[in-house]
């Protein structure tokens, strides 16, 4: 039987801070730590630093209630769960140096029987490296139960997922698998399956890979569908006619801070042989070059018939429709590679109010201003209008 009073949440960003209020609201005495202050600070105060449907309402009733508090240092706990960044150094070499320093931060507060979990999405081997770090800091890992659960919530419906989507929870041991598979159980709806820490951490990446591969085939077929003058949209909605097919849709590259970053963990771990993985991630980041040449050739072929500088209006920002999120965007990239490269450019963003390195210009002044008009994300506020000369590489006007 599980004894579980007090839960110690490292790291309280997009991940950590719903799982903490959730989990306060569940009935748990939540100590959540992250470093910087201003957030402790707001979460005790009730609020939240971070925009997620629901989530103000959780973090408001559970501070209320002595449920959650924030600090900057960890505390003694029954189960530590760790859910810090893991983006990647130059060159696609993924940093896991978050999760180093938040597992030595925990090292003095760990006690036998405790349950320890890897949230963050890891390479293969971290869970491990967890269990090592802990031991490098004087803690006798053998009666602890170390694992990792990959997150695989949706932004924006986070707090739904986290009770209803299936878990899998990998161990370093048997034993630590199922501790914290009936941890979960506690609060998880979803079906929770249990694994090895390995296969646990691989599922994750895989789950992004996949996503990622299958992208990459629509941004293919839309480059060649262009060079072919074939409307792709026309044809993925033929194709995916038959019983068995399902293309995604195209669009101006990958962004996001897990399926554009992600897969390169398992480039960077199985080298030669994850070619079909690295090939994807080759081909969604070249899409974004290619819509730039294309944006360019067509500003390029206005000036040279009006004898004045095309105003090009980039339509969104966002890395996907009908969020604010700027993280690993190609639209953004897209926008500020044309600003760089001297081009006219009204940015529209109907997520985002400002923004600190140039003006966010209303989507229908935009609209009535621009010479050229580029489709690059498909929020709603786009869908259905009629313009004619357009680029439009979201299939949005479809
Ligand atoms: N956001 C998502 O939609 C999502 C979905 C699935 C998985 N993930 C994964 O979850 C992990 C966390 O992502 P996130 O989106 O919550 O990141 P985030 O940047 O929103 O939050 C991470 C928080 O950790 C804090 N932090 C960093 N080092 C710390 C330390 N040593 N001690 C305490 N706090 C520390 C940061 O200040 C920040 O507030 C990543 O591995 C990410 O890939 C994210």
């Amino acid at each position: 039987m599980l004894n579980i009073k007090k839960i110690c949440v490292i790291g309280l960003g997009y991940i950590g801070l719903p799982t903490a209020a959730l989990l306060a609201n569940k009935g748990y005495d939540v100590h959540g730590v992250d470093v910087v202050k201003t957030t402790v600070d707001t979460i005790n105060e009730g609020r939240v630093h971070i925009v997620e449907p629901e989530l103000d309402s959780f973090v408001k009733k559970a501070v209320k209630n002595c449920k959650l508090k924030a600090d900057l240092i960890p505390t003694v706990a029954d189960v530590f769960i760790i859910a810090v960044p893991t983006p990647f150094h130059d060159g696609f070499i993924p940093n896991i140096d978050y999760i180093v320093s938040a597992t030595k931060s925990i090292s003095p507060f760990v006690k036998d029987g405790d349950i320890i979990i890897l949230e963050s999405t890891s390479p293969i081997g971290t869970t491990h490296k967890v269990e090592d770090v802990l031991k490098e800091n004087g803690v006798d890992v053998s009666k602890l139960y170390i694992s990792h659960c990959p997150e695989r919530v949706l932004p924006g419906q986070i707090m739904r997922e986290l009770v209803e989507n299936d878990r899998i929870v990998g161990g370093i041991t048997k034993e630590a698998t199922q501790k914290t598979m009936e941890f979960y159980k506690t609060f998880v709806d979803g079906e929770v399956l249990g694994t090895d820490a390995k296969t646990a951490e691989m599922a994750k990446l895989t789950e992004n890979s996949f996503r990622d591969v299958n992208i990459a085939f629509a941004n293919e077929l839309s480059i060649l569908c262009d060079k072919f003058e074939i409307d792709v949209t026309e044809l993925i909605n033929l194709t995916n006619r038959h019983p068995r097919v399902n293309v995604l849709k195209p669009g101006a590259g990958v962004g996001g801070h897990c399926i554009a970053v992600d897969p390169w963990f398992i480039v960077h771990a199985g080298g030669d042989d994850a070619k079909i993985i690295k090939t994807a991630r080759e081909v969604n980041t070249y899409k974004t070059q290619w819509v730039i040449q294309k944006i360019k050739n067509e500003a390029l072929k206005f000036e040279l018939k009006n004898s004045k500088k095309a105003k090009v209006a980039c339509m969104g920002l966002a890395f996907k429709p009908n969020i604010d999120d700027l993280r690993e965007s190609p639209a953004l990239y897209i926008t500020k590679t044309l600003l760089n490269d001297g081009l006219e450019v009204l940015a529209v963003e109907p997520n985002i109010k400002e923004y600190s390195e140039f003006k966010i210009v209303n989507y229908e002044d935009a609209l009535k201003e621009a010479d050229i008009i580029v489709f690059l994300v498909a929020h709603k506020e786009f869908v259905g209008l009629k313009i004619d000369t357009t680029l439009d590489f979201c299939g949005v006007l479809k």
